[in-house]
């Protein structure tokens, strides 16, 4: 079967991360996102991916390639103008003649896709939408259902009063291609709110497919450092996490023999370690240096920061390049890639810092 995976979106949500970098191939774990997404499609044996761009196109082909070197098979399609999530894949209509797999470019999942392409063939369905409960429905789209998985009705973002179940869209789709038909072309067009209720309506067999297994859309700050610290504790079955105390080291990285490391730590190649540097649930990205003091924890750092001395880092996400100066404390920020932080700023609870900015005492 093939897939095709959502790609083109702006990742508004994910700023100023995804002010340069497309949402995709923001790093998990020190990989580039859909690369985990490739090693999960692979192993339920689906290899052909089409991947439908728009915003940034270019960093995932020159990273991706074919994707011989990653075990799938790539075609890219790039959009002149955003299409919606069902548009974009009525413009890839060319390349789908049997059912095929839809996913958004920012689940991370240990759903069973075999198992839901088995329902959807059973089922004779038209299209099957993988289900997930959520703690709090209220921002997602409930789908609602018969004891057999009929999707009887559709709900975006309910009350808390309308939301009878907490069952949301997971943003992967199982769909025949003659749906397609229903899409109009080089149209913006909604998955969503507009393919699924229109089938419903016309009585085409709409079914769900439930499942419990380890689910997050990584779409923004919170979600992206809740799936880190979900990776670290062993929640998804796709990775086995350090031992905590054990340091999970990249090649040629230097860890000096009084740095401290609690709970589960990441640290990827050519990264330097210095004295009585505390690290904590963090996951350090290759060419990082931090220097001596430094306190890091459930902090991710992406590659090629400077983490100066006595800084205190806390809660935050680090894009490449960034340098915090020495005794800069910096809990609960974004910052965008080649930030520069002024030595002794303390940074305000939430800061969000766009791209090559800098920001310190005297910037105020
Ligand atoms: P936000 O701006 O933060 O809402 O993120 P987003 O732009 O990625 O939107 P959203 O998370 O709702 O999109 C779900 C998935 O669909 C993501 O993987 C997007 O990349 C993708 N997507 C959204 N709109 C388009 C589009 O117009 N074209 C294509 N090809 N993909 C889209």
């Amino acid at each position: 079967m093939k897939a095709v995976i959502l790609t083109g979106g702006k990742g508004t949500r994910l700023l100023p991360l995804t002010h340069n970098m497309p949402k995709s191939i923001v790093p998990v774990l020190n990989i580039p996102f859909l690369e985990h997404v490739f090693r999960y499609l692979a192993t339920h044996q689906i290899r052909d991916i089409i991947l439908a761009q728009g915003y940034l196109s270019r960093p995932i082909q020159s990273y991706f390639g074919d994707g011989e070197q990653f075990g799938v098979r790539l075609k890219y399609i790039t959009e002149a103008t955003p299409l919606g999530t069902a548009g974009a894949v009525k413009n890839v209509e060319g390349y789908l003649d049997e059912p095929f797999l839809v996913l958004n470019g920012d689940i991370f999942t240990d759903l069973d896709i075999t198992a839901m392409i088995d329902s959807h063939r059973r089922n004779r369905a038209k299209v099957t939408i993988a289900l997930t409960p959520v703690a709090d429905p209220t921002s997602y789209g409930l789908v609602l259902t018969n004891p057999d998985n009929g999707i009887t009705s559709f709900l975006e973002k309910p009350t808390r009063e309308q939301a009878q179940t907490n069952m949301i869209n997971a943003g992967i789709y199982v769909l025949e291609p003659d749906v397609l038909g229903q899409i109009p072309a080089q149209t913006s067009f909604s998955f969503e709110r507009e393919l699924f209720p229109l089938l419903l309506s016309r009585g085409e067999p709409c079914y769900a497919f439930p499942a419990a297994d380890y689910w997050i859309d990584m779409g923004t700050v919170e979600k992206y450092l809740q799936l880190h610290r979900d990776l670290l504790n062993g929640q998804s079955s796709q990775f086995t996490p350090p031992v905590p105390g054990e340091i999970v080291v990249g090649e040629r990285s230097f860890i000096h023999p009084t740095a401290r490391v609690e709970g589960r730590v990441i640290i990827g190649g050519g990264c330097t370690i210095g004295p009585n540097v505390v690290l904590k649930e963090a996951v350090v990205g290759s060419g990082t240096e931090i220097l001596a003091g430094a306190v890091v924890e459930e902090s991710v750092i992406w590659w090629d920061s400077v983490v100066g001395r006595r800084v205190e880092l806390q809660g935050s996400i680090v894009a490449d390049r960034c340098i915090l100066h020495d005794g800069s404390v910096v809990r609960g920020c974004v910052l965008g890639g080649g930030v520069s932080i002024a030595g002794d700023c303390r940074l305000g609870v939430g800061s969000k810092i766009w791209p090559d900015k800098t920001a310190g005492i005297e910037e105020g």
